[in-house]
């Protein structure tokens, strides 16, 4: 209900974002639907898929699962707000030679997480890209590539000395 939605002050993609939010309104929620930020997915809503899934803090999270009230003191990013960095970039293209998607519904909260452990690791082996990525699911591709993807980005921004 209109009535009970209360202002809130959100940090998202470095910027301050002026929302009105109800008590049980998720991130996910306001992320798409006030502020138009669109890359993550609202696939299964219950915290199961990962398509939602954005970076609070540096770590990534399901924004279906996380309440926007409790985002107030929170930096949100979104893959609308790391696509100009050079290793999202790098992700990206690394995805593309590998053919990590087909419909490309997972891909937002993929490249999310890829990019989250990559901040944290940046020489990864296969099993820590497997066990980094566990929270997303994808329908069409195996997987095999989407690792394949991520261990090709890590190995191309340690060539280049980029920081995610
Ligand atoms: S939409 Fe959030 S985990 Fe599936
Ligand atoms: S590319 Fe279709 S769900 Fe992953």
């Amino acid at each position: 209900m209109i009535a009970s939605r209360q202002a809130l002050q959100l940090q998202v993609n470095g910027a301050d974002a002026e929302v009105r939010v109800g008590l049980h309104d998720s991130l996910l929620t306001v992320l798409r639907d006030q502020l138009q930020l669109t890359a993550a997915k609202r696939g299964c809503n219950q915290g199961v898929c990962g398509a939602c899934t954005v970076v609070r803090d540096g770590w990534p999270v399901r924004a279906c699962l996380s309440l926007a009230q409790g985002c107030a003191h929170s930096e949100i990013q979104t893959l609308e707000g790391l696509n100009q960095q050079a290793a999202m970039q790098t992700l990206q293209k690394a995805f593309a030679d590998e053919g990590a998607f087909q419909c490309g519904f997972c891909t937002p909260g993929m490249l999310i997480s890829a990019h989250a452990l990559l901040l944290h690791n940046r020489n990864p082996d296969a099993d820590q890209v497997r066990a980094a990525m566990s929270g997303n699911l994808c329908r069409c591709t195996g997987y095999a590539p989407i690792v394949a993807a991520v261990l090709q980005a890590a190995e191309h921004l340690r060539a280049q000395e980029i920081a995610p």
